[in-house]
């Protein structure tokens, strides 16, 4: 359906967990709480919100997180979710180091792209940036989904110059894109400063020569894409900050708590788990759901205001949000 600016909402992001195998220091410090099972949408009542979007024009779905593998059975949900009429992809977003033991199961359930989040080589940076020692296990997760006909992006929050050219290097023969995407002032973000995308894809651009700009506009999403003579895949920049893309912004998202956000920086949006527990009949429920669902998309804004970071009216961190 189209919200109140016109703009199509065919796209619902799903964070499945708040939970999360690795501590990123701009999303998820160590000691953050986590919110407690008995609140957090079981697989039943994700699906039956997600045959209500269906049913007003949702398309595509993606399940996140937090960390969307380490919650039991997620390869369970998608099956669920691609069995929706009107649900033409489902698509997750994970930090990879669970891929290797999943890759098999997220197949067989008919995954149809991930995208695997990853900011650094460098094993040392990466186990201060992540807390983890886990570099090897997400580089051996990549080589495994690459070995599948799942099709393949690599996520780079934009924190630092030497690592985004030693990515850009790493993804010459493989048959990904990757994309940088520019630190938002979300959650922890918002002590976090990354390199401004004005700065980072000149500076990449400047280093292949023959490098251009690749407008096929394959994908209707927020990255702008580059091609560099002998790569197979592409490079990506989702610039929210140097960049806005709220005039094309197709999204809502559902947090691990049930909540149905319009915009990723306000707080706006519908407590679709109220609406889930509240004891009707599944009928009116449904009804209920989807007048929730149509509250929240007619309440998106024109733009979101992280330029002007005291109107950022969300106050949870990405980990249930979802990215
Ligand atoms: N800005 C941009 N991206 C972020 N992510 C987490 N927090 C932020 C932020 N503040 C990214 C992760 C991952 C995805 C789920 O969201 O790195 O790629
Ligand atoms: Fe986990 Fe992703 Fe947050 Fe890192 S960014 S802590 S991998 S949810």
């Amino acid at each position: 359906m189209l919200d109140g600016y016109g703009r199509e909402a065919d796209y619902l992001r799903i964070s499945v967990t708040d939970k999360c195998n690795l501590r990123c220091r701009y999303c998820m410090p160590v000691d953050i709480e986590t919110v407690p099972m008995s609140e957090i949408l079981t697989f039943e009542e994700v699906a039956e919100t997600v045959r209500a979007a269906a049913s007003l024009g949702i398309k595509k779905v993606r399940i996140t997180g937090g960390e969307p593998l380490v919650r039991r059975n997620v390869n369970g949900l998608i099956k669920m979710l691609k069995a929706v009429e009107g649900i033409e992809q489902v698509t997750l977003t994970t930090n990879g180091v669970l891929l290797p033991e999943y890759i098999d199961k997220l197949k067989e359930a008919g995954i149809d792209g991930i995208n695997i989040s990853l900011d650094t080589l460098d094993k040392e940076k990466y186990k201060e940036l992540t807390g983890s020692d886990e570099l090897d296990r997400v580089l051996g997760g990549i080589k495994t989904a690459l070995k599948t006909d799942i099709p393949i992006k690599l996520n780079a929050v934009s924190l630092d110059l030497e690592d985004a050219f030693s990515l850009v290097e790493f993804v010459k023969d493989k048959a990904l894109d990757l994309r940088f995407i520019e630190l938002m002032p979300i959650g922890y973000g918002r002590d976090h400063r990354g390199i401004p995308h004005s700065i980072l894809i000149t500076s990449i651009m400047d280093r292949y020569d023959g490098a251009e700009s690749d407008d096929t506009g394959y994908g209707n999403g927020p990255a702008v894409y580059y091609r560099i003579p002998g790569y197979k895949g592409r490079i990506g920049f989702i610039s929210a900050l140097s960049r806005p893309f709220c005039d094309n912004c197709n999204r809502i998202r559902l947090t691990t708590k049930g909540y149905l956000k319009s915009c990723l920086c306000y707080d706006t949006g519908v407590d679709l788990k109220g609406i889930l527990r509240n004891g009707l009949p599944e009928d009116a429920r449904k009804e209920k759901l989807c007048s929730g669902i149509k509250e929240a998309i007619l309440c998106k804004p024109k733009s979101h205001c992280f330029i002007s970071e005291d109107n950022i009216s969300e106050k949870d961190p990405m980990s249930r949000i979802g990215g």
